[in-house]
């Protein structure tokens, strides 16, 4: 009797050790490194592509992981198959950049069916009750509504500064604004916030237009200025809104051919708006931290892959509020003091 005790708990031991090791395999490739399964929403968004991916990739390789990301084209059923394609690949993590904030349930889902950590980065979900649904999903973005009200203070500054802005002189700020993707936070957020500043300083303001694009893109932000102009209203315009850098490009070139100059302000803070503010062709934009947004995606995602407390030994903290989430702070970016972002 005792023998086949003692047989039985051998049998056991071998068969929880097969196990743990069949687990093991899954957090991580053959060699142990850490396996990132991760996606840009759209590789054509400026601030996206040009500030999160590349930072992405050389974290990455600056902490020994593997970091494959891969294109959602604008796409959240494109994005759908690219998950169960990881999880198939058995990835030790995934890192996903959301194309609707309102589809986060589904890819939350899957993760968790799959028992795969889960780093939600840059488009936070707008579903109650999404992130508690899952132990192991957290957040690393921003507070959305922080860029606006920097922007807000910017423009708010600029517009008591100089009273010419007021081209009718009817102590109104007649604006147009390119808002963004509808429904994400940040559009949704931005939209509120930069033009409350006016309200809460006293200021009054009329809305001669705004125009929402999923893509953030520069093309529209051209065709939208360039219609605005040449619309009735076009001579009413006084100041310009756009909540992100890539549609304010698109704007200036349409005031250039058109030959109009407006106050006009963004959000990112890319490159090329800091030489468009040496240029005098913008006023200001506020610093969208892609490069440690995409430093605490993979240090939250490496963590939570060999099943550490997520923010353990990094230089980030979740917000208190429950809602799992790593906030980089934004910061506001002027002609004064543009030159300190430059890189
Ligand atoms: C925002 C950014 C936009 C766009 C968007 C995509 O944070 O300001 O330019 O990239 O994310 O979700
Ligand atoms: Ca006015």
């Amino acid at each position: 009797m005792k023998r086949v005790l003692s047989i039985a708990v051998v049998v056991l031991m071998i068969f929880s050790a097969m196990n743990m090791f069949a687990g093991g395999q899954k957090e991580s490739a053959k060699d142990g490194t850490i396996v990132i399964g991760a996606n840009i929403y759209s590789f054509a968004d400026n601030f996206m592509n040009g500030v999160m991916k590349p930072e992405l990739e050389r974290y990455a390789k600056e902490k020994g992981a593997k970091i494959e990301i891969v294109d959602s084209e604008g796409q959240q059923a494109k994005l759908n198959d690219q998950v169960d394609v990881f999880i198939t690949k058995k990835v030790s993590v995934l890192a996903i950049n959301l194309v609707d904030p309102a589809a986060a349930g589904t890819i939350i889902a899957k993760a968790k069916a799959a028992k795969i950590p889960l780093i939600l980065f840059n488009k936070e979900a707008t579903e109650a009750g999404a992130m508690a649904s899952y132990d192991k999903v957290w957040y690393v973005g921003t507070n959305s509504a922080e860029s606006g009200i920097i922007q807000g203070q910017m423009m708010v500054a600029d517009w008591k500064a100089n009273p010419s802005w007021d081209k009718n002189g009817d102590g109104t700020v007649q604006y147009v604004l390119l808002k963004g993707e509808p429904g994400h936070p940040d559009a949704e957020a931005r939209t509120r916030e930069s033009v409350k500043a006016f309200v809460d300083a006293g200021i009054k303001v009329e809305q001669l237009a705004l125009e929402a694009d999923p893509n953030w893109s520069t093309q529209h932000g051209n065709d939208k200025m360039a219609a605005w102009l040449t619309s009735g209203f076009g001579n009413k315009i006084e100041l310009v809104i756009c909540n992100n850098d890539g549609m304010a490009f698109g704007a200036i070139n349409a005031l250039k051919a058109a030959k109009v100059a407006l106050p006009l302000y963004g959000v990112d803070a890319l490159d090329q708006a800091l030489t468009h503010i040496a240029d005098g062709e913008m006023n200001g934009t506020v610093l969208n931290d892609g490069v440690n947004q995409s430093r605490a995606t993979l240090d939250l995602a490496i963590n939570a892959a060999q099943g550490k407390p997520v923010t353990e030994g990094t230089a980030w903290s979740l917000t208190s509020d429950g809602t799992k989430a790593v906030r980089v702070p934004y910061l506001p970016v002027t002609p004064k003091n543009y030159k300190e972002f430059r890189k």
